[in-house]
């Protein structure tokens, strides 16, 4: 295994009615709170209103209409916020798009420039405000990790922020928060976190811990999605997942693996960053033809360990098959959970390709790849994806 250095400072408060240890989280940091949110969904199933209520005697400032692939304009109307009023802490209560702009505000709140420079080279966070988060869908795992990811239209740029300080401080974790995500979001969802143990899981070292971390994960995974597609009030199911999307993007499942470029995901934010598309189809739609593509005598083994271990694949001695056997099965469950598998099927044609190919070139170190990829191996994937 390779040297590593590990730690999450993120308090974890899990289960039904957890929401009742805000005021302690938030009252650790100040009483001066910009409350971030979405389009209106914490309204519908009362968190909103419940923050209010156990918040009463702090001073509130709202961003609200956080959009999904949260915008850099929103990220500046936040940080602005946070100077003007004196913002003490933040609290981001919504998916993964909201959290990730409440972590860019908070870097940004304790910035003198224009926030996207810290997009474009994170190593100017320097400081940020303290987050607290209310998570309502399970998915990216921005509740106990580091990173945000943050879109800029004009450039049709989708890029990470990474930093140390932008950990929450405390996250609250209600499984009950997420019975109301729409069937679509929920198989976006488990496809985001499916694909962040991918990411981890296909390099050529790892270990067995990691491995079988990362194999119950996807099983849990797939087996607790179609549980809350079924019965989306499913407790179990729903609680599975939550736990397995803060798992699954911290870091903790690959350490000491060789490092991974997180292939999909650099492909992914370009498709995004075009055409605004949901972050977690995305990522359905490449995986199975990266995988594919990946396939060659030093990567087979590993891919067939997949097939057998996870996709209930029958092993035998030709590697080639079993492995394009777990392929099979995994575009099979992509397409049985409701996600539309080709570009096309989500508007979007070859237009950008060798752009993106570029563009994913230029910010991810792709030639470090289970299966080294240049621009032209990305611009293949994108075209088999159509
Ligand atoms: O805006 P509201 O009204 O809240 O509605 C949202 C939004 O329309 C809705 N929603 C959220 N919780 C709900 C709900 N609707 C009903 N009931 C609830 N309980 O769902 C829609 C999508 O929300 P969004 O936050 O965009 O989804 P997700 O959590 O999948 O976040 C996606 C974003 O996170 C980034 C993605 O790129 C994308 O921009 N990622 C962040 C990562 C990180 N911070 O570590 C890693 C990921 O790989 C990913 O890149
Ligand atoms: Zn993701």
């Amino acid at each position: 295994m390779q040297a590593y250095n590990f730690c999450t400072p993120t308090a974890v408060y899990f289960g039904k009615g957890k929401i009742n240890v805000l005021p302690e989280v938030i009252k650790k940091h100040g009483t001066r709170v910009l409350l971030v949110y979405g389009g209106g969904s914490i309204k519908k199933q009362g968190i909103y209103q419940k923050i209010h209520e156990l918040l009463a005697d702090c001073q509130i400032y709202e961003l609200q209409g956080v959009e999904p692939n949260p915008r850099i304009t929103s990220v500046r109307d936040g940080a602005q916020m946070c100077k003007d009023h004196n913002i003490e802490v933040i609290l981001a209560a919504g998916g993964g798009s909201v959290l990730d702009c409440a972590k860019a505000i908070a870097a940004g709140a304790k910035y003198d420039g224009d926030p996207w420079d810290l997009v474009l080279d994170n190593s100017l966070v320097k400081d940020a405000l303290p987050l607290c988060t209310i998570l309502t869908l399970s998915a990216t795992g921005s509740e106990f990790d580091w990173g945000a990811v943050i879109s800029n239209l004009e450039t049709n740029e989708k890029l990470a922020l990474i930093s140390d300080h932008l950990f929450p401080a405390a996250s609250i974790l209600d499984p009950s928060y997420t019975y109301s995500v729409s069937a679509y979001q929920t198989a976006a969802g488990g496809c985001d976190i499916m694909s962040h143990i991918f990411e981890q899981y296909f390099v050529l070292g790892s270990s067995i811990v990691n491995d079988g971390l990362c194999e119950s994960i996807v099983r849990s995974v797939m087996i607790n999605t179609k549980k809350a597609l079924e019965k989306p009030d499913d407790e179990q199911a729903r609680s599975e997942l939550m736990w397995a999307s803060s798992l699954a993007c911290n870091g903790i499942c690959s350490l000491g693996n060789t490092p991974s470029p997180w292939v999909c995901h650099a492909i992914e934010h370009e498709l995004s960053g075009y055409y605004d598309i949901t972050h977690g189809i995305g990522l359905a739609i490449l995986t199975p033809r990266f995988m594919r593509y990946s396939l060659n005598d030093s990567t087979v083994k590993r891919f067939a360990n997949f097939a057998v271990r996870v996709m209930d694949v029958t092993p035998n001695d030709d590697l080639y098959s079993v492995a394009n056997e777990g392929i099979d099965r995994l575009f099979a469950f992509y397409e049985e959970i409701g996600v539309p598998m080709h570009l096309k099927d989500v508007g979007i044609d070859d237009k950008h390709f060798e752009a993106m190919a570029e563009h994913a070139i230029k910010f991810a170190p792709l030639d470090m790849a289970i299966r080294p990829l240049d621009k032209d191996d990305v611009v293949a994937i994108l075209k088999d994806c159509l």
